[in-house]
């Protein structure tokens, strides 16, 4: 996710500025670029690839003056490169701007700039910014960043300066987070606390809508109304350490935290307006026709998202999908032909055995569409459409928030499928979209009311032999992502079986005591998911439900239930993941495990 830091004051803003982007590198970036005014001229550097670039080529010509803007760029509109890194000037080159969230709306802006004689250079929704103030630049940028600010939708932090008036810095907070610091002789804002522990202990915290004009001695700061407002001063207590995962212990539990946003990142970037419009990014009704078999494959995390997107897909668009295993189908792959159309799902982009099975299927003539978190990277490169996630980076090896947008971008597809396939009218579509843009909320009332359960739960659990998932229909495929994930970071051995299967040989591993933990959120198996818990607990298990609390069958045969709030069958595994992370956090923690890091595990394996 993109950094800022700005800088105006009585020292040098190169040094601060690229000491605040080094504190805010764990956030996961691209590229990184920093504009510096002196004597009324801009300077502005930008590099792909680690800062450590940005810092050499700085330290062979050095950036004077004591105001300037700096950023971290994760890419979203357009690969990693020079050009699309920030600092992003008007074509005049007199106003510079940094720019973290997202602009929905700015092709239509740039169709209206272009109207008006801007060029654009790079494929970034950030220069739209920088050229919109201009269009509004009569002779305050103050003035200026207000009227461009009211055209603007989505969600965006930003910096600005200008050669114009080199003693004022501005700053925007609109859904993405800018915090300014307050030096003894001036002013930094910036995305994070981390930025400026090694600055200032005083803070003050901004309000969404909120618009800051700084000079050396002064701050004003304006509301969504443009009002003059106070805002609070107030005293750091983070250190360095944990300030960068936020106050959190883990990136695994900051990212698990993050999922009611990225969410609702993932959802409105499908959208146009609130309505679905994958655009460029998905095939046309003809091109959807075309296809005479439909094929889904990733390894891991990204598989079992996938296994949703096949239910989604057979229900709503009423097309027959095959789901495989990458690494198995890269060398098995009799019906994949010219007609054939592959959906590869896959967080880093870079995923060994993904990325073959996606070459030997584009050798057959099969056309494929990725569905990433990673812009740039090799799958998204290859494809032939990608969807992205807008999870943001994820540090943790084990998957979380990547899952659920994952899970939204098939959501979305399948929607764009069905529609175009005649499956599903405008009207209904439109119900579910409604339906998606629920599920951040419930995401975090559900995130913020359980609490101490994990930690007492993961202690009884925690020197288990092994843990058994069990759930039917799409509650197999959300128990199958539990089971993993407790497995990768607990080193317990856990499994999922369909909840009817495991009568058939594997109950014969149940014991006094073994933890068996059952997904049930399908309306129409709660009987029978309380029949097969019937069955593990006759031979000694301790039952955990994830399901309905109101259900008294469910209570009955539970040694614990927690209780999820029930949402549509099909959107059910946003929900019923949650406490299965949460479970392998505490898990992991409770046994005293390297959490973000766990044994043989890798964030991205590119080797087969
Ligand atoms: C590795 C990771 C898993 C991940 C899988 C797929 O095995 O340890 O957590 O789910 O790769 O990764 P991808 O980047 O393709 O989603």
């Amino acid at each position: 996710m993109c950094g800022i830091v700005g800088y105006i004051g009585s020292k040098n803003a190169q040094e601060p500025i690229l000491e605040g982007l080094t504190k805010l590198e764990y956030r996961g970036y691209d590229s990184a670029g920093i504009s510096v005014i002196n004597h009324q001229q801009l300077r502005t550097v930008k590099k792909v690839g680690k800062l450590n670039f940005l810092k050499n080529s700085l330290q062979q010509s050095p950036l004077e003056g004591k105001i300037g803007i700096g950023h971290t760029r994760w890419a979203t509109h357009g690969i990693p490169s020079d050009v699309n890194s920030h600092p992003h000037l008007n074509n005049k080159g007199t106003i510079s701007v940094v720019h973290n969230g997202i602009i929905e709306n700015f092709l239509p802006l740039k169709e209206f700039l272009i109207k008006k004689g801007y060029e654009f250079l790079s494929d970034t929704d950030s220069e739209v910014i920088a050229n919109l103030i201009d269009y509004y630049y009569e002779d305050s940028i103050e003035s200026a960043v207000k009227n461009a600010v009211r055209d603007l939708e989505g969600a965006y932090a930003l910096a600005v300066i200008t050669t114009e008036e080199p003693d004022t810095l501005i700053g925007v907070r609109h859904e993405s987070p800018l915090v300014i610091g307050l030096l003894d002789d001036g002013f930094m804002p910036a995305s994070d606390i981390p930025a400026l522990l090694a600055y200032t202990e005083k803070v003050k915290y901004l309000e969404n809508g909120d618009i800051v004009v700084m000079t050396k001695n002064s701050i004003d700061i304006y509301d969504s109304e443009n009002k003059k407002v106070e805002r609070e001063t107030k005293k750091i207590e983070w250190d360095l350490e944990s300030a960068s995962k936020e106050g959190f212990d883990h990136f695994m539990i900051k990212e698990i935290y993050e999922q009611p946003k990225v969410i609702k990142d993932a959802i409105r970037r499908k959208c146009v307006d609130g309505v679905l419009n994958l655009g460029d990014n998905t095939f046309s009704k003809e091109e959807w026709n075309s296809f005479e078999s439909i094929y889904i494959t990733a390894c891991g995390t990204a598989f079992h998202a996938g296994e949703v997107g096949k239910i989604a897909i057979e229900t709503w668009a009423k097309k027959q999908v095959q789901t495989e295993i990458a690494s198995e189908l890269k060398y098995y792959q009799p019906f994949i032909d010219e007609k054939t159309l592959l959906i590869v799902v896959s967080q880093s982009g870079e995923t060994g055995d993904t990325l073959a099975a996606m070459r030997e299927a584009k050798k057959k003539g099969a056309k494929v569409l990725a569905i990433t978190n990673v812009v740039g990277s090799s799958i998204a490169r290859e494809a032939d459409k990608v969807l992205y996630c807008y999870a943001g980076p994820e540090i943790s090896v084990a998957s979380t928030k990547a899952y659920t947008t994952q899970l939204i971008a098939l959501y979305a597809l399948a929607l764009d499928m069905a529609k175009k396939l005649g499956a599903m009218d405008e009207e209904k579509v439109q119900n579910w979209i409604a339906k998606m843009n629920n599920l951040s909320s419930t995401v975090e009332e559900l995130l913020d009311s359980q609490g101490e359960r994990y930690k007492k739960l993961a202690d009884h659990i925690k020197d288990s032999k092994s843990i058994f998932f069990l759930g039917r229909g799409i509650d197999y495929l959300s128990a199958k992502e539990g089971a993993l994930k407790l497995k990768e970071i607990s080193y317990i051995n856990s499994v999922a079986f369909p909840s009817g299967e495991l009568k058939h040989g594997s109950i014969a591993l149940i014991e006094d005591g073994t933890p068996v933990i059952n997904i049930i959120t399908q309306s129409n198996l709660v009987d029978k998911a309380i029949s097969n818990i019937k069955e593990v607990k006759a031979r000694g298990a301790f039952t955990v439900a994830i399901g309905d609390n109101n259900n008294d069958g469910i209570k009955e045969v539970s040694d614990v239930v927690i209780p999820i709030p029930l949402v549509d069958d099909i959107l059910a595994p946003v929900i019923s993941v949650l406490p299965q992370q949460l479970l392998a956090y505490e898990t992991s923690v409770a046994i005293g495990n390297d959490v973000d890091k766990p044994r043989n595990l890798a964030k991205a394996v590119t080797v087969e």
